[in-house]
């Protein structure tokens, strides 16, 4: 029996539909959700997502602002660029696109973004915040799969969820967001002895390993809803998940292919969190 496809590039588009009338709200009421995006160096990956963020804002009616710093930029000046995007009234969402180079302190950065505009939702208050239950910015991926879970129709309390990756953007808060719905969780890692042993008890399995192709039918229950939270490249080229997906697909219940699965949820969420937080602006 093969597996469900949870299909997120159809849910984020339901989701994206509903955050652009909220966008034509705010605009009734004279406000322009803006979010404001920093992006420090060349990496041609980070081009890549910032563009794609870039995209989607405008085709919801989001203003975007891309702030280019070189790589060679100091800390003081990025902290300060930061400091003005907290105070203009204008931008309700900053993004500071990791990884940062060596020469930059990513904790002090992240600190500094204001936990009011900070929509990816990785500043230390917004992950105290997000521990605690209280209302917050969650960070997206792992919001994103609860979406995906939540459109999927998957019951989440007394179900165990494992996940394999203890990384702060996916794997520890994805497990805070899974307790709160009441799942029993399991954190597994790279010095995880005997993975299977573990994997092999999880209802629903959440893999964010970034490795190509490393959760196989060995690791899973039959039955189980597996996430793949992984984006890898092949020797071709083609985008590859952390699971398995021909293996995995014949006993799992439900899955997310790659691509076309967790990937556009991110964006998704970005878009939502940004688009809250001009509406709080009007509270
Ligand atoms: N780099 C890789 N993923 C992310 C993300 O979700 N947000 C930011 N800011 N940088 C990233």
């Amino acid at each position: 029996m093969s597996a469900v496809i949870i299909n997120g590039k159809e849910i984020g588009q339901e989701i994206r539909k509903s955050v652009e009338k909220r966008v034509a709200e705010l605009k009734e009421q004279g406000v322009t959700p803006g979010l404001a995006v920093i992006l420090v160096g060349e990496n041609p990956a980070s081009q890549t997502y910032v563009r794609n963020k870039q995209k989607s804002c405008e085709a919801i009616g989001i203003y975007s602002e891309l702030i280019k710093l070189p790589e060679e930029v100091s800390e003081e000046e990025l902290l300060d660029q930061i400091r003005s995007l907290n105070t203009r009234e204008s931008i309700h969402g900053i993004l500071v696109q990791l990884p940062l180079p060596k020469h930059i302190d990513e904790d002090k950065v992240i600190a500094t973004i204001s936990p009011e505009k900070d929509v990816d939702g990785f500043s230390p208050i917004s992950v105290g915040r997000m521990i605690l239950g209280q209302e917050t910015f969650l960070p997206c991926t792992p919001f994103g799969v609860m979406k995906l879970l939540e459109y999927s129709g998957i019951d989440i309390a007394g179900k165990h969820a494992v996940i394999v990756g203890r990384s702060h953007i996916v794997g520890k808060p994805m497990g805070q967001l899974l307790l709160q719905k009441d799942a029993t969780v399991t954190y597994t890692h790279s010095k995880t002895k005997d993975l299977p042993s573990f994997t092999r008890q999880a209802d629903i399995l959440i893999a964010a390993v970034g490795q190509p192709n490393f959760i196989t039918k060995e690791h899973i229950k039959p039955g189980a809803v597996v996430i793949d939270v992984g984006i890898n490249r092949d020797d071709n080229n083609k985008l590859i998940g952390d699971v398995h997906f021909a293996e995995v697909e014949q006993v799992a219940s439900h899955i997310t292919p790659v691509p076309g699965g967790v990937g556009p949820m991110t964006i998704t969420m970005l878009l939502f969190n940004t688009v809250q937080s001009a509406e709080k602006s009007l509270s």
